[in-house]
């Protein structure tokens, strides 16, 4: 029967053309080698994947009487496990119907993973693919895939998620960017929308107002944010960093000495992961402003933890050896199969973690869905364990982020083009992760008066392709979209996706020390350290009321409840793709979310909740 099949499939493909073109960045090398062996690898469908959201809403639903009861590692891991079912009928189509010998299908001993050696002919019978060699435009390697896609049987397909290697090649090295600003290794980036601007005199500052120069004490006024820890032996709060994304010692000095003193001398916790060191050379900016604004609104009383996350291989997605640390049964899931991620689930988890990065754009396409669903399914477990994770919402409006691409027609993103439609990022907008825009005081305001959203660089915002809008921001999302959104075209943004920011913090213009000296900075990259801060001290004072940390928030933010805990910002936009964006208005908004947050409001509304 597989004989039957090959060659049905051979002639097929022998009168096919191709559909598709390879991914971007990738050139089709040759045909593969049939006699060559490969692993295939089949990653089985999760357990109850489709109940993430009910359980996620029996604990940080602020009316759910469960709310804050988060769940142990443990019990996730058991209650989203492939089922037995589901091993069984993909072996059982390998065995029976492929007449593969079952010794060499091997169960991960996760679960998660069918794994076996076969040929480059064997993979193309099972899966009707015609597998070719791609080499890398940037760097000449080369991988095996089959970019046309492949099909599984109907009663397989359901119980399989990905298969490895076929048309995903490799979390952001497939689609990473071409920008004059990101360096060639970059595979992904941190948010730079506006770049730094250096100071020449600190001392001149003290005259000037909050809209010429932010510093700690602005944040504190902004966010009415009087805050000393009191439960920070218990309490914990991370940054991520990646690649080589680095800060130096001396720079975390000169700041706490003009800002901070109470902080000169500290650092952050080093949670190294897969060898990640903050002591090599590399780019000071991101891991700057990240700490010195998390240590510097905190204080010496709550630690800060820095995951430095290498990333030993180009192929690895840092999203995926981050997630791997942090929870060992998705070591295995990772796309490009787990080779050479060695930190499986052997890193803490801290309350809160702030990433400033991104990674992927939100495209529903093919070579990149499975893999971002995957990922953004496994950012919802972990926050079922009571850990709220925080990124920005990038910097390039309503385009992606750092390149400011948009998605034509043809499926093709590209920069410049009016016809292109907006494009999100991950991972901002998987709905388990609380997404922070950028707002700066407008010219001549105080602190006082509510911000408006950053002009210097477009405020990422919108709407993403490959996840629906969730309950709890239907009423808020739908009241923009009746009363405020402007006319577009239907096929300009995705009206029924997840929107995102949900909340927004100061942008632009940073005092931060980074390279020896004082620069102004910012980005998203400045306002998603500044609400974990803030979310972070949230947890603070409920672990001393003897509560459980926040987790997910997401929920709780767009509740009633919550009506006063934000700044509500009515001004500014986000333009991208050669249109206006969105305006801010009333009410949620896709440029600023919900506002800016006024700390003691947001602390008491928590502190009410059980
Ligand atoms: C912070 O970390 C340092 C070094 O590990 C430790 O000595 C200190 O007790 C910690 N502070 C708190 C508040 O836990
Ligand atoms: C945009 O689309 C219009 C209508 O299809 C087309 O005529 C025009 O050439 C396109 N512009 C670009 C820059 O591709
Ligand atoms: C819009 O988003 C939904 C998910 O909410 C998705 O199923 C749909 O395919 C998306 N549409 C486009 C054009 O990407």
């Amino acid at each position: 029967m597989a004989l039957t099949q090959l060659l049905v499939a051979l002639v097929a493909f022998a009168i096919g053309v191709h559909s598709a073109p390879p991914p971007a960045g990738w050139s089709l090398h040759r045909r593969a080698d049939p006699d060559a062996l490969i692993p295939l690898k089949f990653s089985l469908a999760q357990s109850n994947l489709d109940k993430l959201e009910t359980f996620l809403l029996d604990i940080a639903d602020p009316r759910s009487p469960n709310y804050g009861q988060h769940w142990s590692p443990a019990r996730v891991k058991e209650t989203f496990r492939p089922s037995q079912e589901t091993i069984e009928t993909v072996r059982g189509w390998l065995t029976q119907d492929a007449g593969i010998h079952a010794d060499k299908i091997r169960l991960t001993p996760s679960g998660d993973i069918l794994q076996l050696d076969v040929t480059i002919a064997e993979a193309e019978s099972l899966l009707r693919a015609e597998y070719y060699v791609y080499s890398d435009d940037e760097d000449g390697s080369v991988r095996v895939g089959c970019h046309d896609g492949y099909t599984l049987p109907d009663h397989v397909s359901k119980h399989v998620d990905l298969v490895w290697p076929t048309v995903h090649f490799g979390g952001p090295r497939s689609i990473s960017r071409r920008s004059e600003s990101v360096p060639p290794s970059s595979r992904f980036g941190r948010e730079s929308g506006a770049s730094t601007i250096p100071i020449e005199n600190l001392a001149a500052l003290a005259e000037s107002g909050c809209d010429t120069s932010v510093t700690l004490d602005c944040l504190r006024e902004l966010y009415n944010f009087d805050f000393t820890p009191v439960s920070g032996d218990v309490n914990t709060i991370g940054v991520a960093e990646f690649g080589a994304n680095v800060y130096r010692p001396s720079d975390l000095n000169l700041f706490f000495n003009s800002f901070r003193t109470d902080q000169v001398g500290h650092t952050p916790t080093l949670i190294s992961v897969e060898g990640g060191d903050p002591t090599v050379s590399g780019s000071v900016g991101e891991s700057s402003l990240d700490i010195e604004l998390i240590m510097g609104l905190l204080g010496p009383g709550q630690n800060l933890s820095l995951y430095q996350v290498a990333q030993p291989k180009a192929s690895l997605d840092p999203t995926d050896e981050l997630l791997a640390a942090l929870d060992g049964s998705y070591c295995s899931v990772s796309p490009v199969g787990n080779e050479g991620i060695t930190d499986c689930g052997n890193k803490p988890a801290t309350n809160v973690i702030s990433i400033s990065y991104h990674f992927n754009p939100d495209l529903n396409d093919p070579s990149i869905s499975p893999v971002v669903q995957r990922q953004c399914a496994e950012i919802g477990k972990l926050t079922l364990t009571g850990i709220t994770i925080i990124a920005s919402s990038g910097d390039g409006g309503v385009a992606y982020s750092q390149s400011h691409e948009c998605l034509l027609p043809s499926g093709v993103l590209s920069a410049g083009n009016p016809n292109g439609s907006f494009v999100g990022q991950l991972p901002a907008s998987c709905p388990f992760i609380t997404a922070v825009g950028s707002t700066s005081v407008s010219p001549g305001a105080s602190t006082d008066q509510v911000e408006e959203s950053t002009t210097d660089f477009p405020s990422g915002g919108g709407f993403s392709n490959n996840f629906p809008r969730p309950a709890w921001q239907d009423s808020a999302v739908q009241n923009y979209l009746d009363n405020f959104v402007p006319d577009y075209a239907a096929s300009v943004f995705n009206r029924s996706g997840r929107a995102y920011p949900d909340v927004s913090a100061n942008g632009w213009p940073l005092v931060i020390a980074e390279g020896g000296g004082f620069v102004h900075s910012g980005g998203t990259s400045a306002s998603a350290p500044i609400f974990a801060a803030v979310i972070a001290a949230v947890n603070d004072a409920r672990i001393a009321a003897g509560k459980s940390t926040v987790g997910f928030i997401n929920p709780a933010l767009y509740s009633d409840a919550f009506a006063g805990a934000f700044n509500d910002v009515q001004v500014g936009s986000n333009p991208g793709c050669q249109k206006q964006g969105f305006p801010a208005a009333p009410g949620w908004d896709p440029v600023s979310g919900l506002g800016t947050p006024n700390f003691a409001k947001l602390r008491d509304a928590f502190l009410a909740l059980p």
